[in-house]
């Protein structure tokens, strides 16, 4: 059971992991919790210094995905995750891709968003009147922070005053557009919309007309939800000349057919869409933690965009005309390739060096590029093996080193399963067997 405990932060990290250590019973957890990773001093202070309260690390997979041909240039794409046949599924559908012309990709608009809620009891005319003045206040009074960005060519794009009163009293807002070239720009925001809420306070409360009424403040803070900061990745090919991979001539009709129909299923119905989608964000996540960007806030933005219209939906599209099979992916991507984790993670930083230090534009079409080849390669295999297939052949690997099987052992029930279905049970008493045979 959980104790309660005053002043932990204050802690030293050592006293931390003794009063943390006293939670869990087993010694060996115990003591995976003290000697997780022991990298450099120096990384160690920056991992410290990166959230509260930490007292060890916690490891995952650090992969990549060779023969990503986008645009014409070739990419090995870093991926962390922990999930097994993720990397080898878009390694292998990226490879595919590669001798069919290549993944085309594109950047359709890169603007973001932040919102100042307020209320206001007064009439929305008044608020109309002071408007033009309020936005030269505020393009003035944050210069000192968009200063940086505009030398960039990024700023403040647009103001407006939004007014939802209809569905809530006294609510209204504004919306704020923002280019933030290849930052992710969350800090520049949140900054510039603090500092207009603060003037739209002092404004209103000390102005001689509209002092009469009350101006209050709800927050102020950007929005996760970019619908147009959108990249589109796409791949196509000609059935006639071209074959789906792993599949003859015919068959490769039969397996785009199937996967036109199991796109179409996810554009229909929310369930299988979920679905679908998270089989995307196992490649966009995969890559925007390696890239040391917001993995919340882009699955916040992509799940709230496949719901755009009122029902949630399918991230990707197929077309099938005659003998012609087109695969695209539309995805609200807010990434940075600047400031952030991406220069302090020694990973983050390997990563975007990996990729050619890419710029803001170019990394959202590296990330939409791995969705895409994650979401064909999830439904080739349903369509045709069925998934578990190619779970299995990694679980089983897993489930090998679980059981700390020598090399020996390894390839005996590595032929064993070579055609048997994998379980846990079934592999550890065939290791058992093993074992037995050969004390016997
Ligand atoms: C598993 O992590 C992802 C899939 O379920 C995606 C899909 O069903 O499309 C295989």
């Amino acid at each position: 059971m959980s104790k309660i405990v005053s002043g932990f932060s204050k802690l030293t990290k050592q006293e931390k992991i003794k009063w943390v250590s006293t939670l869990v019973d087993d010694a060996s957890t115990q003591a995976t919790l003290v000697n997780q990773l022991a990298p450099p001093e120096k990384t160690q202070k920056i991992f410290d210094g990166l959230s509260e309260n930490v007292i060890s690390n916690y490891v995952l997979p650090f992969s990549v995905a060779p023969n990503f041909l986008i645009n014409g240039k070739s990419y090995c794409v870093p991926m962390v995750t922990e999930e097994s046949s993720v990397v080898a599924a878009a390694a292998s559908a990226a490879k595919f891709w590669a001798l069919r012309g290549g993944i085309q990709a594109e950047v359709l608009s890169m603007t973001k968003l932040g919102q100042v809620h307020f209320s206001w009891n007064g009439p929305k005319e008044d608020l109309l009147h002071i408007w033009d003045e309020l936005l030269e206040l505020f393009r003035v009074a944050t210069k000192d922070l968009t200063k940086n960005m505009q030398a960039r060519g990024g700023g403040i794009q647009k103001i407006e005053l939004k007014d939802f009163t209809e569905v809530e009293p006294e609510y209204y807002q504004i919306l704020v557009s923002f280019d933030t070239k290849d930052s992710m720009g969350a800090n520049f925001i949140n900054s510039v919309l603090e500092r207009m809420a603060d003037l739209l306070e002092d404004f209103v409360g000390s102005h001689p007309h509209l002092k009469a009424y009350q101006l209050e403040v709800i927050m102020a803070i950007l929005s996760n939800y970019t619908p147009e900061c959108i990249v589109r990745a796409s791949v196509e090919c000609d059935l006639t000349e071209d074959e789906l991979p792993g599949c003859g001539h015919e068959e490769s009709r039969t397996v785009a057919h199937k996967i036109h129909k199991a796109v179409r299923i996810a554009e229909i119905d929310p369930h299988r869409a979920a679905t679908h989608n998270k089989g995307i964000f196992n490649g966009v996540d995969a890559v925007i933690i390696a890239t040391g960007n917001d993995f919340r806030a882009v699955e916040a933005c992509g799940h709230a965009y496949a719901g755009r219209n009122g029902q949630y939906t399918s991230l990707s599209h197929c077309e099938l005309t005659d003998n012609k099979f087109k695969f695209w992916i539309d995805l609200p991507l807010a990434v940075g390739t600047v400031g952030g984790l991406t220069t302090l993670h020694p990973l983050a930083k390997l990563s975007l060096e990996l990729l050619g230090k890419p710029n803001a534009e170019e990394l959202m079409q590296i990330v939409a590029a791995a969705g895409l080849m994650q979401n064909y390669a999830a439904l080739k295999s349903l369509v045709t093996t069925g998934i578990q297939h190619g779970h299995m052949k990694m679980h089983l690997s897993n489930i090998i080193n679980h059981l700390e099987a020598s090399t020996l052992e390894t390839q005996a029930i590595l032929d064993h399963f070579k055609d048997k279905k994998v379980s846990f049970t079934g592999v550890r008493e065939y290791l058992a067997q093993l074992r037995q045979k050969t004390m016997g």
